[in-house]
């Protein structure tokens, strides 16, 4: 119910924003998002909006079983944000498209990225993103999403199937209400995350399955 009248503001409003005091340090104009995953594809960002945080998310997805006969469900993820930029200044893009799979049996931290900020859920369960200590911020609410087909072997990652959740785009609340500068927010690249199909083999009530993934903000063009 609440998501479907948040679709609806967000539809009808013109989400405005006020601009960056300061731009974030590094120059990001190389990176191509990805949108395509198997046969499928995500809306590509807007043209009135610019990439600006690029960060690879590396934490958990929250699921929940209540008996050993049901499916689990998601109750929600915790992640550390860590800055790519200073990755994609010195290094082939191919690195960074690859990297959520090499991380995901890695501990933070990952040198030599910086933790920028995280994403969490909040007390309602909206997905929030922050990254304070570079003046942004989002409070999102799904408005694409498509499965992440497993990529082939022939990319030889270090581990196949990744058992991916989906990648994802998001939007800012309530018109921006509550976000800093950030209206988007994608996820691709996604490497882990998904839980098992039934809870027939889970012992715990709630329990969280590691993932990693490219997230690309997005606000208005400067
Ligand atoms: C950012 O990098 C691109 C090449 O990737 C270059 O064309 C552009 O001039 C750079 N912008 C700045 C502000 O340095
Ligand atoms: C897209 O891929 C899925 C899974 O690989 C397949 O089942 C489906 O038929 C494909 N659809 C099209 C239109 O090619
Ligand atoms: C599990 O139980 C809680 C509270 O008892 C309930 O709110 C929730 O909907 C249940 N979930 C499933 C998957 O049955
Ligand atoms: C998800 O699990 C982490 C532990 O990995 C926990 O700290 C966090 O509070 C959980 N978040 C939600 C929304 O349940
Ligand atoms: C549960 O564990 C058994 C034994 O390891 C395995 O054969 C089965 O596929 C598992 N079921 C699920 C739903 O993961």
């Amino acid at each position: 119910m609440r998501s479907f009248v948040t679709f609806g503001v967000v539809a009808l409003c013109t989400i405005v924003s006020a601009l960056p005091s300061e731009v974030p340090g590094y120059n990001l104009s190389s990176f191509v998002l990805p949108t395509q995953t198997g046969n499928l594809t995500l809306s590509p960002p807007g043209s009135n909006v610019e990439l600006l945080f690029l960060a690879l998310g590396r934490g958990t997805q929250n699921y929940s079983c209540n008996s050993t006969m049901s499916k689990p469900v998601s109750k929600g993820a915790l992640a550390i944000l860590y800055d790519l930029g200073p990755l994609l200044e010195y290094s082939p893009p191919d690195l960074l498209h690859t990297l959520p799979s090499y991380v995901l049996d890695m501990a933070s931290p990952l040198v030599p990225l910086s933790a920028a900020g995280s994403h969490f859920f909040d007390s309602t369960g909206v997905p929030n993103f922050d990254l304070l200590s570079h003046g942004l911020s989002l409070k999102g609410i799904t408005a694409e999403t498509i499965p992440t087909t497993t990529p082939p072997a022939s990319l030889g990652l270090p581990r196949s199937p990744t058992n991916p959740v989906n990648w994802l785009h998001l939007t800012a609340t309530d018109c921006g209400i509550g976000s800093e500068v950030l209206t988007d927010v994608y996820r691709v690249e996604v490497a882990g995350g998904s839980s098992p199909a039934t809870c027939t083999n889970v012992t715990a009530m709630t329990f969280q399955v590691q993932y990693a993934a490219i997230y690309a903000f997005y606000g208005p063009k400067r």
